[in-house]
């Protein structure tokens, strides 16, 4: 019934274009991604409609935006050539199937939502109180199973939105008769949370985030800023490294030493001003690769464009299928 090429899998998941991407979106979702695109047939989605609905009064970022994370995807390894990597407004099947999927929806859904709600608490800075953000997951949804995907790679606040596509799934099933839609699991991503340089959730907008494109020197200043255990005062005071964030960014990105930081910062064999020396030139090894793709991509904005191209064409192909039967099934076919 699962129409996939080669017998895979078939993943979908997507980011809206915010911005750069930073080490956080690299350890919880990228480097993730990158690993399933052996065992699956993936689509990745730069989810701009979905941008739009929060960032609409300042549009004109939204495509930069898009070209960043296009480049970041590419730097942290995500193929263009097995999986398909596209824009989501360069396949109208997601508006079309959005606006039929939203005929299925109750509104309580929606407003029940508690990413809805925490948002409508939270974000300050902008006007969300618009008909399509309410509606968010109901994109989603039609994102998803556009494509029949089976698994979503997320991370646990997406969780309540895959809810609401799964029961969307059923219900939409259960009305018109037939398992046309194809309900799709969760993947929670194992990795830890990478905490930002000042301890709190690495986020873009507390500007305590570490950027995948980072040059070098910047790296060496954002982690010397880096808090650290508040309770080793001077060099010779014994320091905590389990209460230290750069021990566990030690552990994510160099765990070969993590061991042996930790023992030297107990024994107080170094400073801290040493200790974030030494990670600073980790990081850049770490991002050095990507830094190399990135910089070549950059430079060949012809590629860059054609991977686009290409991907909207295949995601097109399998979205254009899918939209046939839903329509067949919903009245809006042939008459
Ligand atoms: N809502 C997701 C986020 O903010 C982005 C997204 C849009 C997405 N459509 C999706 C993720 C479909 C997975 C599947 O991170
Ligand atoms: Fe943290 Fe390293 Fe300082 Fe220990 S030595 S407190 S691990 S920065």
């Amino acid at each position: 019934m699962t129409k996939t090429t080669e017998g895979r899998k078939r993943i979908l998941s997507g980011m809206r274009p915010t911005g750069r991407l930073h080490l956080g979106n690299l350890v919880g979702a990228l480097a993730n991604w990158r690993d399933l695109q052996d065992d699956y047939e993936c689509f990745f989605m730069i989810a701009d409609y979905h941008a739009l609905m929060s960032e609409y009064e300042a549009p004109a970022k939204i495509a930069a935006n898009a070209r960043e994370v296009l480049l970041d995807f590419v730097a942290c390894g995500l193929d263009p050539v097995r999986s398909v990597i596209f824009r989501q407004s360069e396949v109208p099947q997601h508006a079309e199937l959005h606006l039929i999927l939203s005929c299925y929806t109750p509104i309580g859904w929606l407003e029940r939502n508690p990413t809805y709600k925490e948002q409508m608490r939270e974000l300050t800075t902008r006007d969300i109180h618009n008909y399509a953000f309410l509606g968010y997951p109901v994109l989603q949804a039609a994102d998803i199973v556009v494509y029949r995907a089976h698994c979503v790679p997320v991370g646990e606040d997406q969780l309540p939105h895959l809810e609401l596509t799964r029961e969307l799934v059923r219900r939409f099933n259960n009305l018109v008769g037939e398992d046309a839609l194809v309900e799709p699991h969760a993947k929670l991503t194992a990795s830890p949370r990478l905490l930002g340089t000042d301890r709190r959730k690495m986020s873009k907008s507390y500007g305590n985030q570490i950027d995948i494109a980072d040059d070098p020197d910047t790296i060496r200043k954002k982690v010397m800023s880096m808090i650290t255990d508040p309770k080793r005062i001077r060099r010779n005071d014994p320091g905590h490294p389990d209460e230290c964030n750069v021990c566990d960014w030690y552990k994510t990105f160099s765990p070969g030493e993590a061991d042996e930081v930790a023992r030297k910062c107990r024994e107080a064999l170094w400073g801290c001003t040493d200790c974030k020396s030494r990670l600073a030139e980790v990081l850049i090894a770490y991002l050095a690769e990507p830094h190399r793709r990135r910089q070549e991509l950059e430079a060949d904005p012809d590629r860059l464009h054609r991977i686009l191209a290409d991907g909207g064409e295949r995601a097109r192909a399998v979205a254009a299928d899918t939209l046939a039967d839903i329509k067949r099934l919903t009245g809006l076919g042939a008459m």
